[in-house]
């Protein structure tokens, strides 16, 4: 099951406590945007196509995060490069970019696609502040490109996850046509045993393609002072020297 049992409760609670702004993940928010819209929440979705970034525009989505599947966690099909210019050109509202963004080069390369800003997973998960299990980020700081994989494609579920034991248990037994009850068996508490009990072999480490770019352990607020006085240097290198 992707979305919480609890979903319609939450999605009230938000409603009734003034939350101001909204961000839905994995999953489509459609039932939820008439309620939070008539209390005046903001509301920016994630998504992962061009057809569902048009029908949450016209159901009064405020902007969108038009996210690759380079992310890490839940996926779609298309890349960051591709899904980014075509979502822009679709809708109206500002777009926001998402997945194989770690660095200042991506947050340009975003800006140039027509996105307004960036949502960066991966490379938070090694800040600081993040409190993953040290041995989650020690396998994210090792990474290297090729070391993602994707499961969950045959129940409709993509998750892109570090390659480890658990990950090559589940490709076997998509392999082997296991049930979708069978693959949530598998999949069950995977991410607690990653993140909280640091089952680095076992557990379900969500990481995106970028993870063999993040080498570093900083705070966030290192990595957002990088992020941005690498995207200005950048710019005023590129302004210059880009033809
Ligand atoms: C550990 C982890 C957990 C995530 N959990 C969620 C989630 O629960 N809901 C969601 O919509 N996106 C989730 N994401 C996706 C991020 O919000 C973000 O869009 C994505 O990580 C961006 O791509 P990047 O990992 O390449 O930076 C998760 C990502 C990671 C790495």
């Amino acid at each position: 099951m992707l979305l919480s049992p609890f979903a319609d409760e939450v999605a009230q609670i938000v409603a009734d406590e003034g939350v101001e702004v909204v961000t839905t993940g994995a999953g489509n928010p459609g039932k939820y945007m008439e309620l939070w819209k008539s209390k005046g929440i903001k509301v920016i979705p994630v998504v992962p196509s061009v057809a569902i970034a048009k029908r949450l525009e016209r159901l009064g989505a405020d902007a969108l995060i038009a996210e690759g599947c380079e992310s890490g966690g839940h996926i779609g099909e298309i890349t960051t490069m591709a899904l980014v210019p075509q979502v822009v050109d679709a809708v109206s509202i500002p777009v926001i970019a998402a997945g194989g963004i770690a660095d200042g080069r991506g947050f340009a390369a975003a800006l140039m696609l027509g996105a307004k800003g960036v949502q960066i997973g991966t490379r938070f998960l090694v800040a600081t502040e993040c409190n993953v299990h040290q041995s989650y980020k020690d396998k994210v700081l090792k990474a290297t490109d090729i070391e993602t994989a994707v499961t969950g494609r045959p129940t409709g579920h993509p998750v892109r996850a570090l390659k480890n034991q658990l990950t090559r248990k589940f490709m076997q037994a998509e392999k082997a046509g296991a049930t979708p009850e069978e693959l949530e068996e598998l999949g069950k508490g995977a991410l607690y045993r990653a993140a909280i009990q640091g089952d680095s072999l076992n557990g379900s480490l969500l990481a995106g393609q970028i993870a063999g770019l993040v080498n570093k352990e900083q705070s966030a607020k290192e990595i957002i002072d990088e992020f941005m006085k690498e995207l200005k240097e950048i710019v005023a290198d590129r302004s210059k020297n880009i033809l």
